[in-house]
């Protein structure tokens, strides 16, 4: 069985949304071993609390990023995780951190990167004017939303679109290739050749 950690910052819809996996049997192998919020505050740990995961809250306001970081790692390792998933976790972490876990940590951004890293990517989509927007889940490097790709999904931009009526069509998308990036990643069945993630058939 591979131990999922789950670091998240706020409503936590990602999170639910692999949980789901789980229970409905799409993601085989796999339990949610830890949730981490940096913040209390977070919805996605009252959401974990109620399924009666593992749920804790290390903030990080007021400390250092290394030593934050540091608690973070320490209670991931003593929940033995194997995989860390970032759902939402609004902090960048440190080089000391991804290399603790190499190949071990991903991420969703809701861009089709490399386009509109950063915060706020549907705003800057939109701003921008494309007329295509997407999500992508990655690897989790030393840069910020950078990392080598392991799936993407793209939707169409509206020209009646806010920020909302956009970031509920991608959070859709979002919620369906999180789970399935995931599963791809625990069967091992791929090769990293530099920057590009390449399936292998068993
Ligand atoms: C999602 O849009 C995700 O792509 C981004 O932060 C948001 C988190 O939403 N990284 P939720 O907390 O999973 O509902």
């Amino acid at each position: 069985m591979k131990r999922l950690g789950i670091l998240l910052s706020g409503r936590g819809s990602n999170f639910l949304a692999i949980a789901k996996a789980i229970r409905e049997q799409r993601l085989l192998g796999a339990r949610i071993a830890v949730v981490l919020s940096n913040r209390e505050d977070a919805a996605g740990l009252d959401a974990a609390r109620d399924l009666k995961i593992p749920a804790f809250c290390i903030p990080s306001a007021g400390h250092k990023r290394r030593e934050h970081d540091a608690e973070v790692m320490a209670r991931l390792h003593q929940h033995r995780v194997d995989l860390i998933c970032l759902a939402g976790y609004m902090r960048v972490i440190t080089e000391e951190f991804v290399r603790a876990f190499p190949n071990r940590i991903l991420n969703i951004h809701p861009s089709l990167l490399p386009s509109f890293p950063g915060l706020d990517a549907q705003r800057q989509a939109l701003e921008y004017g494309a007329k295509v927007a997407g999500c992508t889940v990655h690897f989790v490097d030393e840069a910020v939303d950078h990392g080598v790709i392991i799936l993407q999904k793209a939707v169409p931009i509206k020209e009646d679109d806010t920020v909302e009526t956009l970031s509920a069509r991608l959070l859709q998308q979002e919620h369906a290739i999180y789970p399935e990036a995931i599963a791809r990643v625990l069967s091992g069945d791929y090769v990293i050749e530099d920057r590009r993630y390449v399936r292998r058939d068993k």
